[in-house]
């Protein structure tokens, strides 16, 4: 009789093992700074050991399960002549070994769960944030410090923020990979995270974005988070808290304040323009970020684009073309275009 072959099933066994040790190679690649597992604070730390916990568990089941698999496959499988299988219906050994041992994988899976759902979140917060998700962009209000800025969160290192989470339209989510995980920012019910970066990102700058789908631009809804060391993030403060620098008279930025307080003033605002505070009862009205401080912000329109001359001049021509069905309708010549350009980049 012929001996079987195995010289195909180790081939496959081969490919198969170069796909598993590719894929766990190539897995999250990208920017250190986008990566849930490379964590930069106790929160983020902390949903990644339970991720890591549970992928732990699920491989062994599945090398366990596969193997056994594998192994009776081949040791069983029939060869001429060979005997009727025996029947095992009805063993109670089996039944009662094969409900306790997943019970067991999955209680500590529920347990380690519960543990970190518990014990997830740091105490005592220390600074206290405002997210507002809006079409598609996010507002970031201090209520303590009365600023208010769009796109890029200022946190300071090692310091406990607790962000409450509004949307005046649809349902978002919030999410910093490196940092937090998602919380659905849902209109009329107002979500809480807490979070923090470790003291040793000071200086970093982290990526955020919306998690859950919220229209056409969901995908252009995203900001990033500078973690400040504690007395840049002070002096941060204190500067956002100054009304809008004045143009010098007869500057094109002069001219670009005029068209400001003509054309934008629906939609925007600024203080020392437009608003006599952050706090303004005004504010309410406006849809579109505020832009008391707009040239110190890295960033345009919900982060599609990066903040400079040219890009918020191509923003400025139309928005329309930049992020379709965005709520940015204006008509501008080109020297409005330039005059606007030049102020908004002067508010520093
Ligand atoms: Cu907001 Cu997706």
């Amino acid at each position: 009789m012929k001996k079987p072959s195995f010289r195909g099933v180790k081939r496959w066994a081969i490919i198969f093992s170069i796909m598993l040790l590719a894929s766990l190679l190539l897995a999250a690649c990208g920017e250190p700074d986008h990566s849930i597992l490379a964590p930069a604070g106790p929160v983020a730390d902390r949903e990644r050991s339970l991720f890591f916990f549970i992928l732990g568990v699920a491989t062994f089941i599945f090398v366990v399960v596969e193997a056994v698999l594998i192994y009776f496959i081949f040791r069983y499988r029939e060869r001429p002549n060979s005997p009727a299988a025996m029947q095992i219906h009805g063993n109670n050994r089996v039944e009662i070994i094969w409900t306790v041992a997943p019970s067991i994988f999955l209680f500590a899976v529920l347990a380690y769960t519960v543990y970190t759902m518990v014990t997830l979140y740091p105490t005592n917060p220390s600074l206290e944030v405002r997210v507002v998700g809006h079409q598609w962009w996010w507002e970031f209000d201090y209520p303590n410090q009365h600023i208010v800025t769009a796109d890029t969160l200022h946190i300071p290192a090692g310091a406990v923020v607790r962000a409450d989470l509004f949307s005046d339209n649809v349902i978002h989510s919030f999410w910093i990979p490196a940092i937090t995980g998602k919380t659905d920012v849902v209109p009329g019910h107002n979500n809480v995270m807490v979070f923090e970066a470790d003291s040793n990102q000071a200086g970093k700058t982290f990526f955020g974005a919306c998690a859950e789908y919220c229209g056409t631009q969901h995908a252009h809804m995203r900001f990033d988070v500078v973690v400040d060391p504690p007395d840049v993030f002070n002096t941060w403060i204190s500067t956002q808290q100054q009304a809008a620098q004045a143009p010098t008279s007869g500057s094109l930025a002069a001219k670009g304040k005029q068209i400001f307080a003509q054309q934008c003033v629906g939609c925007h605002g600024i203080v020392g323009v437009n608003l006599t505070s952050y706090d303004d009862p005004k504010t309410k009205n406006l849809v579109g970020p505020n832009l008391t401080h707009f040239g110190s912000r890295g960033l345009i329109a919900g982060a599609v684009l990066t903040n400079t001359p040219d890009n918020l001049a191509k923003w400025l021509s139309d928005p329309q073309s930049v992020k379709p069905g965005n709520d940015m309708m204006v008509s501008l010549n080109q020297d409005q275009i330039n005059a606007l350009v030049a102020y908004l980049e002067s508010l520093k």
